[in-house]
């Protein structure tokens, strides 16, 4: 009843010739696909992709947001900037960000519920490190950010949030998690959803697996009952390896 949601993270990649192309392929290549679709190139790059895009089946999402409509704000980009280019998807709290730009709980709340404010959906990042998980603070870690991630979020907003579990151990280390290690965590999130807003919400809500997604490796992990999706990061750059991915059929 869920439907799969697949989405690429272009990250700090592409100049605008470079993504005129390969938004161009991938509108071609990906006509038809009966999954939703996303593509987040950089920000620099998002008025020419969502020239591209009209009309298209591929959503236009944005990487990151500022937790602010405007003002003095020097190097960010408001939700209203986003919107004006087109943009209908942010993804928020990547561990990139959390984790080499020091983003914390309470900042990705701001922006999280200022997106859903601001109509744009969202998808809201969480996963452990490394370390995290041999400690076996897995669950605790998922939690938290969850729970502060949400805060304030209401039932109604819920239906525009994705969460993406995204292990940080496995992005762009080449590492996937097994899909039982995967499946784990994210009925560990389903029912961190359920125990936050009900089974109901718990039933529809979309959890993206994120982490070394592959053409090989995907069909394993969409296979299993919790997981709705991917958030693709290297593969995504390149049809190649996005395509397969977002043409898995269970
Ligand atoms: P990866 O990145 O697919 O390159 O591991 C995933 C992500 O960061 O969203």
């Amino acid at each position: 009843m869920r439907t799969p949601f697949i989405a690429g993270n272009w990250k700090m990649h592409m100049d605008r010739a470079e993504a005129k192309a390969l938004a161009q392929a991938m509108k071609t290549e990906l006509a038809g696909v009966p999954h939703k679709l996303m593509v987040a190139p950089p920000f620099t790059a998002l008025e020419t992709v969502g020239a591209v895009l009209q009309g298209s089946n591929i959503l236009l999402g944005a990487q990151n947001m500022a937790p602010a409509t405007s003002g003095a704000h020097t190097g960010e980009i408001s939700p209203l900037m986003l919107k004006d280019l087109g943009v209908s998807v942010v993804i928020l709290g990547h561990s990139e960000r959390r984790h080499s730009y020091g983003e914390t709980d309470a900042l990705i709340n701001e922006k999280v519920r200022l997106a859903l404010q601001e109509g744009l959906e969202v998808i809201l990042c969480v996963g452990e490190t490394l370390e995290e998980r041999e400690a076996n603070r897995v669950n605790q870690v998922v939690e938290t950010q969850m729970k502060e991630g949400l805060k304030g979020v209401t039932a109604d907003q819920l239906e525009n949030v994705t969460i993406a579990y995204e292990p940080v151990w496995a992005i762009g280390t080449g590492k996937t998690a097994t899909p039982d290690d995967a499946d784990a965590v994210h009925t560990t999130v389903r029912a961190i959803v359920a125990d936050l807003y009900g089974a109901d919400e718990a039933d529809k809500m979309v959890i993206q697996y994120g982490g070394s997604v592959k053409p090989d490796n995907v069909k394993g992990l969409m296979g299993r009952d919790n997981i709705d999706g991917a958030l693709v990061g290297g593969a995504s750059l390149k049809t190649e390896t996005f395509v397969p991915i977002a043409q898995f059929d269970r």
